[in-house]
């Protein structure tokens, strides 16, 4: 999504949600992620001089931003020199609805904000190619060796199929989901998550297997109910889907807390969604009401906020 504004270019990018398969990703498995209609902007106009990014996190020269945004800074630069122009005259204003760290792809749509907002301010067309090679750089200095999910998810607008080596397969859930996305308020670090959880192959390899190949069959089942519209199924799932995420050391007591708050309050199934050691769960609701029920249950447990919506 980009326009063209009377204050200049804007480039748009949403959140996502990871519905299951989160770093059994990483290591080939498929996962299902959603659009999340939190929405981040990038505003792209003339500013004689440098080239400024102003943002809540950082606002200045983005030549001297500091190390924790290298991978944006990369984004940006490299966006210039494959447009052939200038690192110069231009501010970019980051307007953003989504909380960072949390597991709803912050630094992705930043990233795809930002790009299509260049591109838009030049007037150059931008392929889905280019785009995900320039935001595939900044994730790769936010996660290390990201496995793409992120940044496919937050450029389009249906639930995907996700594989490293295939890609997102968009696909149709036959009924809504009736979603609470409810926010620990731990920032989580994907990275030292990627990490934990590569430290456990390394060390314990045959269990880890298993339990990443058995998130995988889980993935696929969960897209099986979603085609078939059985809500119940899906629940049953992501409590299954949660266990393992647990038995891989990425959850902590917050989210743990949450979950069953989730689950106590009505929830046909919760799990937390992301990268974890913080961030949010997710939680399944068998209607909107009920998905509001679940939502105020979640902030008396200690959310600190809670989304709720059904999917398109
Ligand atoms: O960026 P997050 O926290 O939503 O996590 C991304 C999902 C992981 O599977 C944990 C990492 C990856 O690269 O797929």
């Amino acid at each position: 999504m980009s326009l063209l504004s009377e204050s200049g270019a804007v480039g748009e990018a949403h959140s996502k949600l990871i519905l299951a398969g989160e770093h059994a990703v990483v290591y080939g498995k498929p996962a299902i992620a959603i659009p999340f209609p939190l929405k981040i902007r990038a505003t792209v106009e003339v500013n004689p001089g440098k080239v400024v990014l102003e943002s809540l996190i950082y606002s200045g020269d983005v030549k001297e931003m500091p190390n924790e945004m290298n991978g944006i800074k990369e984004c940006i630069k490299m966006a210039f020199q494959m447009l052939q122009k200038p690192l110069k005259d231009i501010k970019i204003r980051i307007d953003s609805d989504i909380p960072l760290g949390r597991g709803l792809g912050s630094s992705a749509a930043a990233a795809t904000a930002v790009v299509r907002g260049i591109f838009s301010f030049y007037n150059k067309e931008l392929s889905k190619e280019d785009l995900f090679y320039l935001v595939g750089l900044s994730e790769t200095y936010a996660h290390g060796k990201p496995s793409g999910i992120d940044m496919t998810a937050v450029a389009g607008d249906m639930p995907i199929y996700f594989k490293r080596s295939e890609g997102g397969k968009p696909f149709r859930a036959i009924k809504p989901l009736h979603m609470v996305v409810a926010d620990s308020g731990i920032i989580g670090d994907t990275r030292i998550a990627v990490g934990n959880v590569k430290g456990a192959y390394e060390r314990e390899g045959e269990k880890i297997k298993k339990i990443i190949d058995r998130i995988g069959e889980i993935v696929d089942r969960i897209k099986i109910s979603m085609i078939d519209g059985d809500s119940s199924a899906i629940g049953a799932l992501f409590n299954e889907n949660h266990e393992k995420l647990r038995a891989l050391g990425v959850s902590n007591e917050a989210l743990d807390g949450l979950v069953e708050s989730a689950l106590r309050s009505g929830s046909l199934g919760a799990k937390l969604t992301g990268g974890g050691l913080g961030g949010c769960i997710i939680a399944l609701a068998d209607s909107l009401e009920a998905a509001k029920r679940i939502s105020k249950e979640l902030i008396a447990a200690g959310a600190v906020k809670s989304w709720c919506f059904s999917t398109g």
